[in-house]
């Protein structure tokens, strides 16, 4: 542990599912105010790494520290560590019987112990932010996938998260709302939010990624600057990944 480690230390990540090997030989540092963005063909591991990142997977075998503290396995000091690192999925996971303003107030009220209305003080900040504020009293059915996936973002920028982690958070959005969330997630980034963003949205990596990460088979294959990965990818497997995207 020390204060110049990177945010995020993946150390010789394995991970299996019962036999299959998903992750092999993973070393991943993420440094204070970076975005990197992970990319990758379907089963390649992505989702697996940020899971891992975030506790939601047991890793096999390596180390993953956050902040120079190890993930603990279980207890009151993952749950205190996983709100250290908030997570935006696919699909946005409201509770759908919260109103919206519910949705984002209960971590604080619930895990960080805040008062009620310093709770909605903060989210009606971050629904502003976001640009939802006006659908604060509304239940999530009630809004479309574009303003759901805002308010997933709001709800996890709430914990005060010192990473954010997003796997593919545009991929079920109708193509007109998928601007809407990549311009928030952005702005997270020109703030100097430190992110891990696995997305199929090349624009927002040449525009917002410091760095990009390319896997496959489970393994790191490439990271490199978003200009020299995209114009000068140095594998086999990645120069047919892109090639499959443009012509796609
Ligand atoms: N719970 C699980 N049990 C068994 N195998 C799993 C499990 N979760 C993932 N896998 C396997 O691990 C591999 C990596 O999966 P992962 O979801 O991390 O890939 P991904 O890169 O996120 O793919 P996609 O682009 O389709 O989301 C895949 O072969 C997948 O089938
Ligand atoms: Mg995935």
């Amino acid at each position: 542990m020390s204060a110049s480690e990177p945010l995020v230390v993946v150390e010789n990540v394995q991970k299996h599912y019962g036999d299959f090997q998903a992750l092999t030989d993973v070393n991943l540092t993420v440094d204070r105010g970076e975005v990197v963005v992970v990319i990758g063909p379907s089963g390649s591991g992505k989702s697996t790494l940020c899971r891992s990142i975030n506790r939601l997977e047991t890793i096999t075998s390596g180390s993953i520290r956050i902040d120079g503290k190890e993930l603990p396995a279980e207890g009151r000091g993952l749950a205190k560590l996983r709100a250290e690192v908030g997570m935006v999925f696919q699909s946005f996971n409201l509770f759908a019987h919260l109103t919206i303003l519910e949705n984002v107030t209960l971590g604080p009220i619930k895990v960080l112990g805040k008062s009620k209305a310093d709770a909605q003080k903060e989210a009606m900040e971050l629904l502003t932010r976001v640009g939802v504020e006006k659908q604060a009293s509304k239940l999530p059915a009630q809004l479309s996938g574009g303003q759901q996936q805002r308010v997933a973002i709001a709800r996890a920028l709430a914990m005060r998260p010192k990473v954010m982690l997003f796997d593919e958070p545009t991929s079920a959005l109708d193509p007109e709302m998928i601007n809407e969330v990549l311009d928030v997630m952005v702005g997270l980034a020109k703030e100097g939010m430190t992110m891990v963003v696995v997305t199929h949205e090349m624009g927002f990596a040449r525009k917002a990624a410091d760095r990009v990460v390319f896997m496959a088979d489970g393994r790191i294959v490439e990271s490199e600057t978003p200009d020299e990965f995209f114009t000068n990818p140095k594998s086999d497997r990645a120069k047919d990944f892109l090639s499959k995207l443009i012509t796609n």
